[in-house]
């Protein structure tokens, strides 16, 4: 039977219907994902033994849409005292591992392996030959050792150019990412070492490294290094920021000097104690619910697409969210660039095209005047909402999402202050944990106030927010106790317009 099609699961109050989440127990990082012969593999870090961290292996699934998955089964389970930590998964074309058997390429796995009695983390590798079905752990495992317990999370890619693997992956305790070359995914040489740099106060983990092109300048493109942040993060405990420079095969080279005091960046940490490194970094996404991003690799040249997601959760908390009987959920893909403002470049994400399936449409409207306040009725857990806000007076704008008049997370645009702040203090059960009731703010002067635009995801426990084209990004978790009623547009100000407004119902992909 097609587990997808299973009755039982999938019916649960704070179920998302259109996001990847395991049928039980707990989920971390994704994985390993890659693309191959029509489709999207997803592994994530799994317990298949409970609902908290522990015996963590690969749980897997795959889709020919990023959308509707498939439950497989564990592709890579904790062995012999040693745990499968995170990390990638690359299409080998040419055999390099000579892991192949027959014409097919084999797909190779290398992720960190972690030796449970003294947590020693070291590389290793799997592969497989029957398009990710079965896995088969090389025997000479480990395949990179330095005796380290902070070394995890390899990201690999093929560097054309010098006909080399490339790995990149995290000395967590130090913050620094190191660069390793290979030839046969075997036996691996260090290039060079990225960091400290930016964000240091949490460790460095899962690391991403790979080129966009840039939307207004045709073209170019840029290489991007992105690391998640265990704790200390842009919205407090877990987060990613990421370095936009050149890479040449051996070492990543940031455009900016991000230790250089006086090179303050122009994305600042509004309304929480600040210090200069969170001030002047750049953050993926300025909610608290978007941890271990990471891309797929191999997705084929026809399309071109950079896509990623991540795991919508956060280390402050993930243990305690009120959902049974799986915890955690991934984010919606996304599809990344980057654009240039105020000669930077900066990460813009996308939800990808595929949703666009999901839709049936409520409302489609145009001009509509915010005269104090505006409501419009939606009556659904699963919406998809885009509005431009024409906002000539650059007046403060509060958007609600509201299940009561007392339960509702707010996004207020202030354009006076040049910030925008996520408020999910009154969303519905807040009080597992301390640091979940909060507000997160983003503040950027270099974007135009007085033409926004918004769009908004919200699946049963979890909010998305893309501004102008996804520049800025809230990825939040919420668990309100009752069905999402209405959104409402608020403000002081006059003259203020939504020039543009669509309304979507979104299918659940986990139905019959
Ligand atoms: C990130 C992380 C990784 C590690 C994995 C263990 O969330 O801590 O560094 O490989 O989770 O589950």
């Amino acid at each position: 039977m097609n587990p997808r099609k299973k009755n039982s699961f999938y019916k649960e109050q704070y179920r998302p219907q259109f996001h990847f989440t395991p049928e039980k127990n707990w989920m971390n990082d994704p994985n390993g994902m890659f693309y191959f012969e029509g489709e999207y593999h997803l592994f994530y870090q799994h317990n298949p033994f409970g609902d908290k961290w522990g015996h963590m292996s690969w749980g897997h699934a795959v889709s020919t849409d990023m959308l509707h998955w498939e439950h497989l089964p564990i592709a890579l389970p904790e062995e012999d005292g040693v745990m499968i930590f995170s990390g990638s998964a690359v299409v080998d074309w040419n055999n390099s591992s000579g892991f192949g058997e027959g014409n097919q390429p084999p797909i190779v796995a290398i992720y960190s392996g972690r030796r449970n009695f003294d947590d020693r983390q070291f590389q290793c590798l799997a592969y497989s030959n029957d398009k990710g079905r079965v896995w088969v752990k090389y025997s000479n495992n480990p395949v990179l050792d330095i005796e380290s317990n902070n070394f995890r999370d390899p990201k690999v890619f093929w560097y054309k150019e010098t006909k080399k693997w490339v790995m990149v992956l995290a000395l967590s305790i130090e913050r620094k990412v190191q660069f390793y070359g290979s030839e046969n995914l075997i036996n691996w040489d260090l290039l060079s070492e990225f960091g400290p740099e930016g964000a240091v106060e949490g460790v460095w983990e899962c690391p991403d490294l790979f080129q966009l092109p840039v939307i207004n300048e045709e073209g170019k493109k840029k290489w991007v290094l992105e690391v998640g942040i265990g704790i200390d993060s842009v919205a407090g405990g877990s987060g990613g920021q990421y370095f936009v420079g050149e890479f040449d095969g051996i070492m990543f080279s940031p455009d900016l000097n991000y230790s250089d005091e006086n090179n303050i960046d122009h994305i600042i940490l509004a309304d929480r104690p600040t210090h200069k490194a969170l001030e002047k970094c750049n953050w993926v996404d300025y909610g608290k619910d978007f941890y271990a991003v990471v891309s797929w690799s191999d997705i084929p040249k026809s399309d071109g697409r950079r896509l990623w997601l991540g795991w919508m959760s956060n280390w402050d908390y993930a243990q305690e969210v009120p959902t049974a009987p799986w915890r955690s959920v991934m984010s919606i893909p996304r599809e990344i660039r980057l654009k240039k403002n105020d000669q930077k470049y900066f990460l813009v994400q996308q939800p990808v095209e595929e949703l666009k399936k999901l839709r049936s449409l409520i409302l489609d409207d145009s001009n509509i005047d915010i005269d104090e306040i505006h409501s419009i009725l939606v009556s659904s857990d699963l919406y998809e909402m885009e509005c431009e806000i024409v906002n000539p007076e650059l007046a403060s704008l509060t958007i609600t999402f509201n299940s009561t008049d007392d339960e509702f997370t707010s996004l207020m645009i202030d354009p006076q202050n040049t910030k925008i702040v996520f408020n999910r203090e009154n969303s519905g059960i807040v009080d597992f944990n301390p640091t979940f009731a909060d507000q997160m703010s983003a503040c950027n002067e270099s974007l135009d106030y007085s033409k926004m635009k918004i769009h908004v995801f919200i699946d049963k426990s979890s909010i998305e927010i893309f501004i102008n084209d996804g520049i800025i990004v809230f990825t939040n978790v919420i668990y309100p106790t009752e069905i999402q009623k209405s959104i409402k547009f608020s403000s002081k100000g006059t003259g203020i317009k939504l020039s543009r407004m669509s309304l979507w119902k979104l299918d659940s992909v986990w139905k019959n």
